[in-house]
């Protein structure tokens, strides 16, 4: 077994640049040593690109390779759980973006493959390891706020690039379902994993009626064990760049943490150059350039650790469980905003086909009460 872990990318686009990218900043721990895409141009284009030594059309193709020992899945959500299963039939382990997937059946199913494989099925959630985040979180945990009594996320941009996020039937919800999921993991492990008892969402569609069936604004309350409120707000309707920020509340004290902005550079240009901010449109005028993008949301070291987790060196901080507790909480956010009303967990209503359909069919929540 060489000492890096060879991994293989599924996906050739948007988040599987960021993963190579990633993988590459952290040399020592891990390498992509291929990448498997249906449109065989593409998954050629992405290894050259990424001097990534093979390229496959088909992810099972690339499973049989014995260089792979773990994969990252880049794909649509739709694609999240057959590729997780057969990846636990080769004996690989599976790093997953977000969401986990698209219903809790599969998510059970994919925890149970790949326990049953013995292989580590790993849940993408970088912000668990944004530099920022992870100081407001030491500080914390140190006691500078007190007890906690409020933690915000909020994760907004102008919407997806790519059609499949506005097509429900492949993406399974719309603002809330990519890019809420953020916001329920971090609440969730900021106030250290308890138990969410309760969640109340209000969703709606404001602007992108034509595009999507999917929420296109979406504000959502978790309710947890001790009494502390976490509140992730959402929107595909904010243009100007990426906005992700946080605030945290205690009886002893507040931090407010805005990711990306708090690290650019305050810039005017009356020409304009070549990037900002992922999904600014313009970089004429003022903006606001980021630098070490991808170190400020904290792939990089999310790589690393689920590299090191491989290895046995470290335990495994965002799992299949985490996923799932997330998937659990978007069933009820949106069984809440079709009920127009709080839902308590556990919440597990069987046979939804994605959760959106909670919102819009209620009566499919209603009979899960
Ligand atoms: N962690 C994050 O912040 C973050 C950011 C962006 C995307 N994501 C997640 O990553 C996943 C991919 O999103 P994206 O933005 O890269 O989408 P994208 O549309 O840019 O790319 C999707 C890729 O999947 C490939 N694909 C489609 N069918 C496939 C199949 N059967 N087998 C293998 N590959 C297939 C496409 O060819 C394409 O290369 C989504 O689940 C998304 O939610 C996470």
């Amino acid at each position: 077994m060489s000492a890096k872990v060879g991994i293989g990318i599924v996906g050739s686009r948007f988040q599987a640049d960021c993963i190579a990218a990633s993988v590459r900043a952290m040399p020592e721990e891990m390498e992509v040593v291929a990448v498997a895409s249906p449109t065989r141009g593409n998954a050629e284009s992405f290894a050259k690109r990424h001097g990534i030594p093979k390229f496959y059309a088909d992810h099972r193709e690339m499973l049989r390779d014995p260089a792979v020992e773990m994969i990252s899945i880049t794909a649509p959500n739709r694609l999240h759980a057959q590729i997780t299963l057969d990846a636990a039939k080769a004996g690989k382990h599976v790093v997953c973006e977000k969401p986990l997937c698209v219903t809790l059946e599969e998510a059970d199913a994919m925890i149970d493959a790949c326990r049953k494989a013995g292989v580590l099925l790993l849940y993408a959630e970088e912000l668990f390891f944004a530099p920022k985040y992870v100081k407001a979180k030491q500080m914390a945990d140190e006691g500078a706020f007190g007890r906690l009594h409020l933690v915000k996320q909020g994760e907004k941009h102008s919407g997806p690039h790519s059609d499949w996020f506005w097509d429900v039937d492949q993406s399974g919800g719309g603002a809330l379902m990519d890019l809420g999921c953020h916001g329920i993991a971090f609440c969730w492990w900021f106030l250290g994993k308890q138990k969410i008892r309760s969640v109340y969402s209000q969703l709606s569609t404001q602007v992108n009626q034509a595009r999507t069936k999917g929420d296109d604004e979406a504000i959502t309350i978790l309710e947890f064990e001790n009494g502390a409120i976490g509140m992730v707000e959402n929107s595909w309707n904010r243009p100007g760049g990426m906005d992700d920020t946080i605030e945290i509340f205690g009886d002893k004290g507040q931090t407010y943490a805005d990711m990306l902005m708090g690290n650019a550079l305050p810039t005017y240009s009356e020409v304009g150059f070549g990037y900002a901010v992922e999904k600014a449109s313009s970089t004429k005028g003022w903006t606001y350039p980021v630098f070490e993008e991808h170190w400020n949301y904290g792939f990089p070291q999310e790589m690393r650790h689920f590299a090191r987790c491989a290895r046995g060196k470290e335990t495994p901080i965002s799992d299949g469980e985490a996923g799932r507790v997330v998937m659990e909480v978007l069933y009820a956010a949106y069984a809440s905003a079709g009920l127009g009303k709080k839902i308590s967990l556990p919440f597990r209503p069987k046979g939804i086909a994605k959760p959106i359909d909670l919102w819009k069919k209620p009566e499919l929540a209603k009979v899960a009460l």
